[in-house]
Order: C-alpha cells, then sequence, then structure tokens
C-alpha cells in the first residue's frame, strides 16, 4: 500500500454531524458529510470508537468490538457508510483499542464472576486489599490497580479504572483480537488505527521508585512480537494501519513502521506536543519553547528517515488541545497562523492527518465553568488540582488550557443554532464563535484556512517530492522560525515558518534564494520579504 501521498481526516463521531435530532453525533451524520470530504479531497476517514460502550471514556472503553452502539446507528448505516465513501474514493480506517477493554464487555464480567478461561484476559494480581501489587498510576489519575472483594484479586487498568488491561500475554487473547481484525476487513474497512498499542505488552510488575510505572511497559518486552503475528494473523498487512505510541522512542518507532519489519504503516508520536508541558507535567503551564519543538521534529523527522520509519503527521487529534489556540493566535493573526501551522506539518515527510474542525481553525472550548466539561480525565484532575491546593479559579484555566474537552466540541458547520452540528441540545456545548469560524462561511472565501488546507492536500497529491522526497532541518539555531528543506531527484522545496506574532529575520535573507532561482509558490501573506511577518508562512520550490 502506498500511503505517502495520502492524507488521513480524522472523525471523532460524537461531536461531527448530528442527523436525528439526540445531540449526539452518529453514522449518518457522517453519510450526509461525506460531499464536504470528498471536497477536501481526502483519502481515508479514521472513525474514532463507535462501538458499543458505557462511554465513561467515550467509547475507548468498548464493550463489543464488533457492534455499532445504537446511539451512533445501526450496522446498515455502517455498511452504507463504507459503500458511499468508497464509492467517492475514500477508505475508512478504524480505531481498534486493544489494550484494554470496557469492564463491561463480557470477557470481564465472566472473568468477575471467577471464570478461569476469562480471568486469565486480564491481569489479575493476589494482594491484600489495602497494598496494591505495585505503585503505578494510572494515566487518567490514581492507583492504576482496582481491588475485587469478591475475588480477593487486583486488576490492572493504565487508564480509567473501568478499562482494564487484557493480558496479551495469553494467546487466546491475541487470538480473539485477530479475529476482531478479519471481521472489519470483510466488511471493506480499509485501515485501523490501534489505541496505545505500545502498552500491550507489560514488563515485570515491580514498584517503580522514580516514576508512575511507565517505564515497565512502554515499548514492553514483546510488543514488537505481538504487533508482527498480529499484523501477519490476522491478514491485515498491506492495509494501512497507525499505531498511537505514547511516551515511545525513534529506535521503536522505526521498528514499528519500516515496511521490512512487517509490523504497522506508521506511528503517533506526541514528544512534539509536551513543549508547553512545565517539568513534564500537562497539568502545569508554560509557555510554548520553539527551540524544543524544531529539535523534536528535526530529529523525529531525520532520525525515522534514516531508519526507514514513517511517520503520522498531526497536531491535533481529540485529545490535545486546538492547535491554533495553543501555538497559534486566536486574535489578530488567527487566520494566518492557522494557515502556517498546517503548512509546517503538511509539507513534512510522513502522513498528514486533518482532525475535524481543524481545517477550519477551529479554537479551544473557552469553557469557564467545571459544569461545562464531560472528560473523565478533565473531571479527574480538577479534583486532583484543587485538592493540590489551586483556586477554582486556576484549575479552571489548567483546564482551559489542557482539557481534552477542547478538542472535541462540535464541528462549526455553519453560523446558525448549534453550528449546524444538531438540531437538538449538543453533548457538549458549541463554541460561541461558529458564528465566525464556520465551514459554510469558509466554503465561499478563497482566502480561507479551509481553502488553505484544500491546497495543501492537492499539492501532496501532485508532488512526488512532498511524497517521497527527503528532509532536512535548516535555520536550526534560529529560536523563532521553523524551516526545512526538501529534496527530490532535482526538485527542491524549502518551508519557512515563523511561530511569533511579530516580525523576524532568517540568517539568509528569502531573496538570496531568489537569485538561486527558487520561487514562492505558497504562503499566507502577499508577496515576499526579506525578512517573514507575523505567522508568515513561505514556500519556495526550485
Ligand atoms: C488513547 C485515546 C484516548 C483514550 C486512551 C485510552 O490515548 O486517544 O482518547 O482515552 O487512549 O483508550
Amino acid at each position: 500500500m502506498h500511503f505517502e501521498d495520502k492524507v488521513v481526516y480524522q472523525i471523532y463521531p460524537k461531536s461531527f454531524q448530528d442527523s436525528n435530532g439526540d445531540g449526539w453525533g452518529d453514522i449518518n451524520g457522517i453519510r450526509s458529510r461525506l460531499g464536504y470530504l470528498a471536497d477536501l479531497d481526502v483519502d481515508f476517514l479514521w472513525l474514532t470508537p463507535f462501538f458499543p460502550s458505557p462511554q465513561r471514556d467515550n467509547g475507548y472503553d468498548v464493550a463489543d468490538y464488533r457492534a455499532v452502539d445504537p446511539r451512533f446507528g445501526t450496522m446498515a448505516d455502517l455498511e452504507a457508510l463504507i459503500a458511499e465513501a468508497g464509492a467517492k474514493g475514500i477508505g475508512l480506517m478504524f480505531d481498534m483499542v486493544f489494550n484494554h477493554t470496557s469492564t463491561a464487555h463480557e470477557w470481564f464480567q465472566k472473568a468477575l464472576k471467577g471464570d478461569e478461561k476469562y480471568m486469565k484476559y486480564y491481569i489479575f494480581r493476589d494482594g491484600a486489599p489495602d497494598a496494591p501489587p505495585t505503585n503505578w498510576q494510572s494515566k487518567f489519575g490514581g492507583s492504576a490497580w482496582e481491588y475485587v472483594p469478591a475475588l480477593g484479586k487486583w486488576y490492572l487498568h493504565l487508564f480509567d479504572v473501568t478499562q482494564a488491561d487484557l493480558n496479551w500475554e495469553n494467546p487466546e487473547v491475541r487470538e480473539e483480537l485477530k479475529a476482531i481484525l478479519r471481521f472489519w476487513k470483510q466488511k471493506g474497512v480499509r485501515g485501523f488505527r490501534f489505541d496505545v498499542v505500545n502498552l500491550i505488552s507489560k514488563g515485570d510488575f515491580v514498584d517503580d521508585a522514580e516514576g508512575d510505572g511507565r517505564r515497565f511497559y512502554t515499548d514492553g518486552p514483546h510488543v514488537h512480537a505481538y504487533l508482527k503475528e498480529l499484523v501477519r494473523d490476522s491478514g491485515i498487512e498491506g492495509m494501512v494501519t497507525v499505531g498511537e505510541m505514547s511516551s515511545t522512542s525513534i529506535a521503536n518507532c522505526i521498528r514499528y513502521s519500516a515496511p521490512h519489519e512487517h509490523e504497522l504503516s506508521m506511528t503517533f508520536s506526541f514528544h512534539h506536543l509536551k513543549v508547553d508541558y512545565k517539568d513534564g507535567d500537562k497539568w502545569s503551564l508554560m509557555a510554548p519553547d520553539i527551540h524544543a519543538l524544531k529539535e523534536i521534529f528535526a530529529s523525529w523527522q531525520e532520525g525515522m528517515a534514516q531508519g526507514g520509519g514513517w511517520n503520522a503527521l498531526f497536531w491535533c487529534n481529540h485529545d490535545p488541545p486546538r492547535i491554533v489556540s495553543r501555538l497559534g493566535d486566536t486574535g489578530r493573526y488567527w487566520k494566518e497562523s492557522a494557515k502556517m501551522l498546517a503548512a509546517a506539518i503538511h509539507l513534512m515527510r510522513g502522513t498528514p492527518y486533518i482532525y475535524q474542525g481543524e481545517e477550519l481553525g477551529m479554537t479551544n472550548a473557552g469553557f469557564t465553568d467545571i459544569s461545562s466539561y464531560r472528560d473523565v480525565e478533565s473531571l479527574n484532575y480538577h479534583d486532583i488540582l484543587r485538592a493540590g491546593g489551586h483556586s477554582e479559579q486556576k484549575t479552571l484555566q489548567i483546564l482551559g488550557a489542557r482539557s481534552r474537552d477542547n478538542g472535541r466540541t462540535p464541528m462549526q458547520w455553519d453560523a446558525g443554532t448549534q453550528a449546524g452540528f444538531t438540531v437538538g441540545t449538543p453533548w457538549l456545548a458549541v463554541n460561541s464563535n461558529h458564528a465566525v469560524i464556520n465551514a459554510a462561511a469558509e466554503a465561499d472565501d478563497e482566502d480561507s484556512v479551509l481553502a488553505f488546507y484544500k491546497k495543501l492536500v492537492r499539492l501532496r497529491h501532485a508532488s512526488r517530492l512532498i511524497a517521497e522526497g527527503s528532509i532536512r532541518f535548516i535555520e536550526r539555531e534560529n529560536n523563532d522560525v521553523l524551516a526545512y528543506k526538501r529534496a527530490w531527484q532535482q526538485e527542491r522545496l524549502l518551508v519557512f515558518c515563523n511561530f511569533r506574532d511579530h516580525e523576524v529575520s532568517l540568517s539568509r535573507h528569502l531573496s538570496l534564494y531568489q537569485q538561486e532561482g527558487y520561487e514562492k509558490t505558497l504562503g499566507n501573506y502577499e508577496g515576499l520579504e526579506d525578512t517573514l511577518r507575523p505567522f508568515e508562512v513561505v514556500v519556495l520550490t526550485r
């Protein structure tokens, strides 16, 4: 499968388009927007989980991997979506949450009743009720172990207490998961995203004196063997696959994604989205460190290329805050910064992902009251931050910048009531700026953020250089500008991105490149100056 020239669009179904007025997005809502997606010219749609689920973690707590939650529609609706998208040349990618199941899954329910077979599907450990087996912390706060009095045992949950980790060491578990992939492949699904898949192989269950336990299970001992086996036996090799990797390394991502390893097509890594975490803590605010951002991109882009690996390129998904609010400007330079950020990512080496609403320049939610939040992580951390001594005001300021709900507010289709997302009451409030930022307004505007994304998608489709060229970072010492050079045969492409809200200079004036035969082919300002204007992006080709 060639995916070098492809672009993926991520849909968070709950917030994309509601078709029946219950305030939840649904599959028929997605079907009604296929024209919009075809117009954007994306190749794949990644749908986050729509499977039956108690929705403790918005569907990442799966209770049945082979069905559709009735709130999203029916299997017939889903089959129609696969067929209608396919007719437009768009493939579906489903989200496989295989590190854990919901505790409502029948496997876990049987385990709870003491069924030996199913107890071995999970990670149960003996222990006294007041002494969890290790001191590991859940990623959503609190201990990663939960005690079950009836069994006298603890089970592991790296995420919410209702998300029990599967025991991949058990071959029966691995067979179950392969069968699920075959089931969806038969339905015509064209690819898969694997949720936190580098956490599936747990190492030793020992206390972590230095951290939260992640070093024992991240990129764990058998992870590569398990992935090879899963891909080979389920017959999905050749389909487009992406693994979400938590706190991973370049060396491991090369192994996950280099074609000769026969694991995945590409990997998501998150280091570039932590440059505004003070001391590595998501809940401590800090201005973004642009120099660190550049160094991370340079090492991941060049390192993955050297090792034959392949990156998924992204700023946004349903977890991080909106990128314009984070690294751009939501005021005077909103449009310029949204375009600059788009170009910075889309012209790199890898496969770009667009998260719904990113192509409109959507911003953070702007909630000012805890009652507006829905996300389990945000609600947990609200209490943890308050208990840690932060005022309610400070806590809301932190959530306003860091909550996952920032990226989950409904898609802004038009300026009407509820942004055209629903005729009912949305499950999560619509951002009030939908009066200005919306798809209808931008579709009619050649200078819009949406129009700019369309150009970027078409450029990737048309250019071998963008799809396949090498990459080298330039202006490395410059703390304001991210810049790189792509090369393929005799063609060259240069990208200069100003991450500041003021004019900045380069070590080498842009006009000097013109003297070498470079021409400007894309940008977010008219003309070309020697320096870069606020949030300017300039793309030169030769
Ligand atoms: C991934 C998902 C996130 C989810 C977590 C646990 O990080 O993107 O939304 O909460 O895995 O499944």
